[in-house]
């Protein structure tokens, strides 16, 4: 049988929280660490391995741009990340930059992976990404809103006791500031959710501005968007036909096209197999052309 291996570039917060967890959850036989600091790629698959007596089976290394031959999914979270007081959007042109050298490094060892962008502005380094490798669009996908909409669950799941897994409900646009949630269509069990309008704003308020609460407070954000990759990648290796809010290119979808923004997608062993077009009210339906918008004026600005 062949071995599964999955290729982590930016071993920084996101991508060492994300290795560790692919590790814990035995997801992969091998798990490559690239970084431009290659004693930090080093230190950790060093640190990691030393756990392996407690999990066993996964090989950690830290590799270089050839390792990502043979690999079925190449995670990128590597760059510049927020500092407190900045948006996603403020870390565009320094990331694109980055981008450039990575994906030109990474193609000329594989051309048939997957690849996974958590880099911020996500939906943004995703495009580019998917423009410049050419590659068939499903397997390039970003986290997009699966982070955002898990926290939207938890925060609702925690005002009305109940369980995050059985709260169905969706962010959807950007990862960022333009994102919105799709109140119209959130369930419990069939049931709409039982909170007044005044609620509602505070769950997605503080959904929205999660991000900027935690790197306040302690600098990174990590462990969720680690669970949230860990399950992109779990929805890919085993071929599961999961349901999960990445980004990808949308294509007239209620009138978007040629921009990436997380919605609703079914994930299986191909990538993103296929979009699913949500019926949204009018004014989500605004919101989300809005959230495109503003996506296409950076990418129009980018190409000036
Ligand atoms: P970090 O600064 O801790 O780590 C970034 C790592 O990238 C560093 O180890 C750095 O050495 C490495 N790096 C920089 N340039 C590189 C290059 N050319 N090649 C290889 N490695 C390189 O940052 P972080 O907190 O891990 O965040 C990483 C990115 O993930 C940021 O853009 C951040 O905004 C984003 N992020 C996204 C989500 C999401 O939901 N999509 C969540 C959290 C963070
Ligand atoms: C997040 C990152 C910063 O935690 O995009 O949402």
């Amino acid at each position: 049988m062949s071995k599964t291996k999955i290729v982590v570039i930016g071993v920084g917060a996101v991508g060492a929280t994300t290795a560790y967890t692919l590790l814990l959850r035995e997801r992969v036989d091998e798990l490559v660490l690239i970084d431009v600091n290659k004693d930090k790629a080093r230190g950790d698959a060093i640190d990691m391995n030393h756990g392996l007596p407690f999990v066993g089976k996964t090989k950690v290394w830290a590799g270089d741009y050839e390792d990502c031959r043979g690999a079925s999914i190449i995670i990128i979270t590597a760059g510049a990340a927020q500092r407190p007081g900045e948006t996603r959007v403020d870390l565009l042109k320094r990331n694109a930059a980055i981008f450039e050298n990575i994906i030109d490094a990474v193609l000329q060892h594989n051309d048939d992976g997957i690849l996974l962008i958590a880099s911020n502005p996500v939906d943004i380094m995703s495009y580019f990404t998917w423009r410049k490798t050419q590659w068939p669009v499903e397997r390039i996908i970003g986290s997009g809103t699966l982070l955002d909409s898990a926290r939207f669950r938890y925060l609702i799941g925690e005002e009305l006791g109940i369980d995050p897994r059985s709260i169905h409900a969706h962010i959807i646009g950007e990862h960022g500031d333009s994102e919105l949630p799709v109140w119209s269509l959130a369930n419990v069990a069939g049931t709409s959710i039982p909170l007044g309008e005044e609620k509602k704003e505070r769950i997605f308020a503080n959904t929205r501005d999660a991000a900027y609460e935690i790197i306040s407070a302690k600098g990174a954000t990590y462990y969720a968007i680690a669970l949230a990759l860990d399950r992109i990648c779990t929805a890919i290796l085993r071929d599961e036909g999961a349901v999960l809010n990445v980004s990808t290119l949308l294509k007239d979808y209620h009138g978007i096209s040629d921009v990436y923004l997380g919605v609703p997608c079914v994930v299986d062993r191909s990538g993103v197999r296929e979009v699913l077009k949500l019926s949204l009210s009018e004014r989500e339906q605004r919101q989300l052309r809005m959230s495109a918008e503003k996506l296409q004026d950076l990418i129009r600005s980018m190409n000036e």
